[in-house]
């Protein structure tokens, strides 16, 4: 279906409810990375320069729907005003009289942040009253925050029911990124599901082999496959209760004609510390004390002539311990060759959920893939192949 655009809505005059993520990194009361501010400038601007009231809706933390001082989102007012180049209001309830005064008392084009949306028990039951109360603030409804898309809460999916609804500029190009590289991709599509936990990915393991023409399993749970596979993996982390899964798994790619990319060579050590002693072995060659900790020269060079066959990469956590060297060495590798090949245009290469944005920007990539995205459970329950709420009531 269909989503309206922004580019032709009727603004002026209007207020505009805009649900963004402003879920940010904190220490000492000072945001440490403004990337979830910086992605909703575009869609602030746009909405202020067509003479729109912008009126911020967010979250912060999980207050569990009561007020907590220290979980308000007054920090952030100030660094984002300073972003936008212009005043930021801020009011100290999201709904009723106090919201309404702050937003009463904006220009044409003026921007209001309001109070944490989670210190009232409603946006996380999705309650009709609480949506309707926030509702009644504004003319119509924008959601900028595809991070927090997954979640049926009030300001993400109730409100857009009872108001005319419009993807954010961040959210669009999100979408489009998302439908290049899982919808309606180039082919030959080869994905990368690395992380620690067959456990936790097993959804997203079942889709891709369902939909991707190769998928290299790396991090933790590439452990678990080769141990489902009868390969001996010395004292290696593994989900061993998860084998049979992992063997499922294998034959629905094999009827799918999903080709999966194990490791054929490792990098093993005795301890997952840095400066420790380590090797690089074939399958066959790890002893009892070895522990697995990244792929091995050899998968990772297969990896890279597999990703240089293909059209659209789709890349999920990393392929080793990548927070510490040397076991990030073949994270990097494959990841400066997507970036090199996605800045040359001959590759679309998106990434992200979880730790895969840190893993990007430590190969030092993040802007060379043609998309990253910084959302966590919503870009996995994406890749899961569900409907994330917050979008689905968008559509016109
Ligand atoms: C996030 O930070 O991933 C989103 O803001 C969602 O937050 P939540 O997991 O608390 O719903």
């Amino acid at each position: 279906m269909p989503f309206r655009s922004l580019e032709t809505a009727d603004l002026k005059g209007k207020t505009a409810l805009v649900r963004v993520d402003f879920n940010v990194p904190v220490e000492n009361g000072a945001v440490t990375d403004d990337t979830r501010l910086r992605a909703a400038l575009p869609t602030i601007h746009f909405l202020s320069s067509k003479g729109a009231k912008v009126v911020l809706l967010a979250h912060f933390d999980r207050p569990k729907g009561k007020r907590v001082p220290e979980m308000s989102l007054g920090f952030v007012a100030e660094p984002l005003s300073k972003l936008l180049e212009q005043p930021v209001a801020f009011a100290d309830d999201c709904v009723g009289a106090d919201a309404k005064a702050v937003i009463d008392g904006l220009e044409a084009g003026g921007v209001a942040l309001l109070e944490n949306v989670r210190f009232h028990a409603g946006e996380e039951k999705n309650d009709p009253e609480f949506a309707a109360q926030l509702a009644a603030l504004g003319d119509l409804y924008v959601n900028d925050a595809f991070s927090a898309a997954h979640r049926a809460h009030a300001s993400t999916e109730g409100v857009a029911r009872l108001l005319p609804a419009y993807p954010g500029l961040s959210m669009q190009r999100e979408l489009e990124a998302l439908d290049a590289a899982l919808g309606q991709p180039q082919r030959p599509v080869i994905g990368i599901v690395g992380g620690s936990k067959v456990s936790t990915k097993l959804d997203l393991l079942q889709n891709l082999v369902g939909k991707l023409d190769k998928l290299a399993i790396g991090g933790g749970m590439a452990n678990t496959f080769l141990f489902a596979q009868g390969h001996d993996i010395g004292a290696s982390f593994a989900e061993k209760d998860m084998a049979d899964t992992a063997r499922e798994i294998l034959e629905k790619a094999k009827a799918n004609t999903c080709e999966i990319l194990l490791p054929i060579d490792v990098v093993v050590a005795e301890k997952m510390e840095a400066g420790v002693a380590s090797r690089t072995c074939g399958l066959g060659e790890i002893t009892d004390v070895d522990r697995i900790l990244d792929a091995g020269t050899k998968s990772a060079d297969r990896l890279i002539a597999a990703i240089a066959q293909c059209k659209t990469l789709i890349w999920n956590g990393p392929l080793g311990v990548f927070e510490i060297p040397p076991f990030d060495a073949a994270t990097v590798a494959v990841a400066k060759e997507a970036g090199r090949l996605a800045k040359s245009g001959a590759l679309i290469a998106v990434a992200g959920g979880g730790d895969t944005v840190a893993a990007m920007n430590h190969a030092g990539v993040a802007g060379e893939l043609t998309f990253v995205s910084t959302a966590g459970g919503a870009f996995l329950e994406w890749m899961e192949g569900k409907a994330l709420p917050g979008v689905e009531a968008l559509q016109a």
